[in-house]
């Protein structure tokens, strides 16, 4: 799950070409904060989480919608969780949106981090009651990035392309 996830934050930072780059060149920057830095407002892990895999943290998929996207609050949301829950097994996939960008529960998708408060996530939970409804999400008419599907779709958890300047 974990290599899944960085593959999928790879695609959408291109972190495959930066594999590409000769390794005597690829860090010369020095620190690699500096390029969050210079690309997001903020201090990377003191206003927004930089979390490099998913944590193990207290959120449980028991009682969940199936296929319903959970922000995980012990992950700053940046950490989010797909609940794919069958019979009395709890299951769950996770996910880390990327740097600069949490999870954003009532529109199911990763927004920068300012965006976003993550202290509400718990309380948009109930967003996922719509799936399978046919119901659309609230306001899913602004969101910029797609929803993310992680298991099916290569062009997901793109904050990115929209948000940026
Ligand atoms: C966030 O940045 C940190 C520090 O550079 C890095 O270790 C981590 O892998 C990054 N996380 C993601 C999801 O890209």
């Amino acid at each position: 799950m974990i290599s899944l996830a960085l593959i999928l934050v790879c695609a959408t930072l291109t972190c495959g070409q930066e594999e590409e780059v000769d390794h005597d060149h690829a860090h010369h920057s020095g620190n690699p904060l500096d390029w969050l830095r210079d690309s997001v407002p903020g201090e990377p892990g003191v206003d927004y989480p930089i979390f490099n895999e998913v944590q193990d943290t207290a959120f449980s998929c028991e009682d969940r919608v199936f296929g319903g996207y959970y922000a995980d609050p012990g992950m700053g949301c940046q950490g989010y969780h797909v609940c794919l829950n069958h019979g009395n097994n709890a299951r769950k996939l996770s996910f880390l949106c990327p740097n600069g960008t949490i999870f954003q529960q009532s529109k199911l998708t990763c927004e920068w981090w300012f965006n976003v408060d993550c202290t509400e996530a718990q309380s948009s939970y109930n967003v996922n009651d719509l799936i399978g409804t046919g119901d659309s999400l609230p306001e899913s008419n602004d969101l910029g990035p797609k929803r993310p599907i992680p298991t099916r779709n290569n062009d997901n958890v793109n904050p990115n392309r929209r948000s940026r300047k």
